[in-house]
């Protein structure tokens, strides 16, 4: 069932747990993905960056390839199909295009820019039944092209942004997005305890979920966190299967040539870290 992702996240946040957002790639991604999500019985959120969209050729055939595939795979639980750190323009693109849910990121922006047009997207978004997540300070790493310098959120400025009617926050607090350097300093969980202690119930979303260990992953949620963003790890895992494939030489064996033999390995391989990541942020059996 395509929907927003309001309802989940309250639910999240009032039951004490997270829904991941597992960003996808391609048909085999989304298909791994819903499966994974109904066979735990845990509501669960697409993420779609602007490369992503494009990559697949456009926000349209994403959404009409997810609500095809809801329907053909009889996907029962709560599913978000959401624009990840996505443009001004990129939000209205997704809004047309059928997604159920918008990111816009407009931390690169001075404050009262990021005000200014997450003002106008909150209303554009909620006059169509969609939420929207806004971000404040910045996530660093890059992902798909954009780059952060991994600011962590000011409190007062998150209060502001949060005060527009966002339905969630990414708040910058020292998550990185891809692999984590050796010499991470870790989350800031003052940071974290300060803005949770202003916004109050709204649902915080931690990006840059890989690598992130257990421990500080289940202190995020006890401070609000309800959203967790993973990206990379869903990647490594489908490569490591699909090398592992090719150096046996199964692709030399018989029809292991054929793309739907090639790939499945990786296809079981983000399965297998889309369970754990959902038993790990509490989120199997809350659909
Ligand atoms: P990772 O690629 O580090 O898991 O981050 C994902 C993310 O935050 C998507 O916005």
């Amino acid at each position: 069932m395509l929907v927003s992702a309001t309802e989940m996240l309250k639910k999240a946040v009032e039951g004490h747990y997270a829904v991941g957002q597992f960003n996808i790639n391609n048909l085999e991604w989304t298909k791994a993905i819903l499966l994974t999500a109904e066979e735990n019985k845990s509501p669960v959120i697409l993420g779609v960056s602007e490369g992503a969209g494009k990559y697949m050729t456009g926000f349209k055939t994403v959404s009409a390839m997810v609500e095809a595939m809801i329907e053909s795979l009889n996907i029962t639980v709560p599913v978000a199909l959401h624009l990840d750190h996505g443009s001004y323009e990129g939000c209205y693109q997704c809004v047309k295009a059928g997604f159920s849910s918008i990111m816009f990121d407009g931390s690169h922006f001075p404050i009262e820019e990021n005000v200014e047009k997450t003002t106008e997207l909150v209303h554009v978004a909620h006059n169509l039944g969609l939420s929207i997540e806004a971000e404040v300070g910045s996530i660093g790493g890059e992902e798909d092209g954009v780059v952060g310098a991994g600011e962590i959120a000011d409190p007062d400025e998150c209060k502001r942004i949060a005060d527009l009617g966002v339905d969630f926050l990414a708040a910058g607090i020292g998550n990185i997005h891809g692999k984590y350097p050796e010499n991470w300093k870790g989350l800031d969980f003052d940071a974290l305890a300060k803005i949770k202690a202003l916004v109050g119930d709204l649902p915080l979303v931690l990006h840059g979920g890989t690598g992130i260990p257990e421990e500080m992953i289940q202190k995020a949620i006890s401070l609000g966190v309800a959203k967790i963003n993973v990206n990379t790890e869903c990647q490594l895992y489908f490569q490591e299967a699909t090398r592992k494939y090719i150096e046996e030489g199964k692709d030399l064996q018989g029809k292991g040539f054929d793309p739907r033999k090639l790939l499945a390995p990786g296809f079981e391989g983000i399965k297998t870290i889309v369970k754990e990541k959902m038993e790990l942020f509490g989120s199997v059996g809350k659909a």
